[in-house]
């Protein structure tokens, strides 16, 4: 359930018309529900009621600092994966013994600032990662809380480009090596040892893969326990799936049926970090029709929707060949047609949607595409010198701007003509 909902054929977000939005911001700009916002949160959450756990969101899905500042007032902390992130997370004021740190190629920089900022735990990634936390530790007259992201070699049956948790994937430490490095970690000086983690993916639609490496990450920490290391916390990573089109995935209630059969008996911390089951459905990306046009040099006629976002703007259909349904914002009862929904970026992958049937739309027409909360704007990019777009919130039947669209001042900012050339 989200807000975004039909009032007599208008596409509301919450209380406000999407195209009065529009017209007061211009086009293409992402839309955030708070109330969708929250009540994913919550429908997450509430499902570990009576479990010690925080909810850590995974800031890469969504990182504006009003959506990471509405998590942290539910009690919310934050999976980071830079230090990019980790300065928004605590911009945001999310309690940095709330947030946990992620990532294969975490730089020194970026670890001294976590050491720096307090944060709950690094999750290690190589035995190399835990060296230098030791090292920079040890300067720094402290200890590096950490947790090993161990790689269960589970096939979370996910796109092939978001699926982590496999041997041959590169993240994490393999489940057979991890044992040791926990023994060695455990008696380095400037070393704490605090959790297990581990990711296998995202868009999960199955339970069956989490339930594996649960199993796996369980036995994990019996063998751990017997070699005189015992753990704090268990971080389940994210990866629960959402509906983009006729996907069936898991109820977040049943995910958390499912955690509390295998681990709930074990006395530890459970760690989560989810991002899109969260942020997907709560966010749309509103676009402008500049053209229509019919290509009819091959064997069938094509027909193009050209609209004014591109590949640039929302990643994921050029990407993975993701889906996102795209819908009229006023619907006019125009017949259905099939089209390619396309921007302007000049690249033939820049689409929205291949061979969709959509109404017949017009120039000046607005199309909402759905479910881009999560990894929709915070993949976006320069690319074309494209100014990166506008985000905004509606709560209830007010709308505010969360982040300004960029000028074309923005795009150059930084950039200079040196000395030599002008001579
Ligand atoms: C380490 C880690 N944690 C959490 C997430 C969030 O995953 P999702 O958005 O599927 O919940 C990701 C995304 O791939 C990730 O790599």
């Amino acid at each position: 359930m989200n807000h975004f909902q039909y009032r007599n054929c208008e596409l509301f977000c919450e209380d406000i018309a999407v195209a009065d939005i529009a017209k007061e911001v211009g086009t293409p700009f992402y839309l955030y529900s708070r109330a969708t916002l929250n009540r994913h949160f919550l429908a997450f959450d509430s499902g570990f009621e009576g479990l010690e756990h925080i909810t850590c969101f995974a800031v890469k899905s969504c990182s504006n600092i009003a959506i990471l500042f509405l998590f942290g007032k539910l009690g919310g902390g934050a999976d980071i994966v830079s230090g990019g992130e980790l300065f928004r997370a605590l911009q945001a004021g999310i309690d940095p013994q709330k947030i946990i740190y992620s990532g294969v190629g975490k730089t020194e920089k970026e670890l001294r600032y976590g050491l720096e900022s307090g944060i709950l735990f690094f999750n290690v990634e190589s035995e190399q990662e835990l060296q230098s936390l030791n090292r920079i530790a040890a300067d720094m007259g402290g200890k590096a809380p950490v947790s090993f992201r161990v790689n269960p070699d589970v096939d979370p049956k996910t796109h092939a480009y978001i699926s982590t948790g496999l041997a041959k994937n590169k993240f994490g430490i393999p489940i057979q090596e991890a044992e040791e490095l926990y023994v060695q970690a455990s008696e380095m000086e400037h070393i704490a040892v605090k959790g297990v983690s581990c990711h296998i993916g995202s868009q999960l639609t199955l339970i069956s893969p989490f339930v594996e490496a649960m199993r796996k990450i369980k036995a994990f920490i019996g063998r751990l326990s017997e070699r005189g290391v015992t753990v704090q916390y268990i971080d389940l990573g994210g990866g629960v799936g959402i509906i983009y089109d006729d996907e069936k995935p898991p109820h977040p209630k049943e995910y958390a049926q499912a955690i509390r059969e295998e681990l709930g008996g074990l006395q530890a911390t459970l760690i989560f970090e989810p991002g899109r089951v969260i942020a997907g459905n709560s966010g749309i990306m509103v676009t402008e029709v500049q053209y229509t046009k019919v290509n009819r040099g091959g064997a069938k006629e094509k027909h193009f929707v050209v609209v004014d976002a591109g590949m640039n703007d929302l990643t994921r259909p050029s990407l993975y060949g993701a889906f996102h349904a795209i819908q009229p914002v006023v619907k006019t009862g125009a017949a259905a047609r099939v089209v390619d929904v396309v921007g302007p970026i000049c690249e033939t992958g820049d689409f929205l949607a291949k061979d969709r049937d959509i109404a017949a739309v017009q120039q000046g027409d607005l199309l909402a595409v759905m479910s881009a909360g999560a990894y929709g704007f915070t993949m976006a990019s320069n690319y074309n010198s494209r100014p990166r777009v506008a985000e905004g919130m509606v709560d209830g039947d007010q709308f505010e701007i969360i982040r300004e669209r960029e000028t074309m001042e923005s795009l150059i900012r930084g950039e200079k003509i040196p000395g030599f050339l002008e001579k």
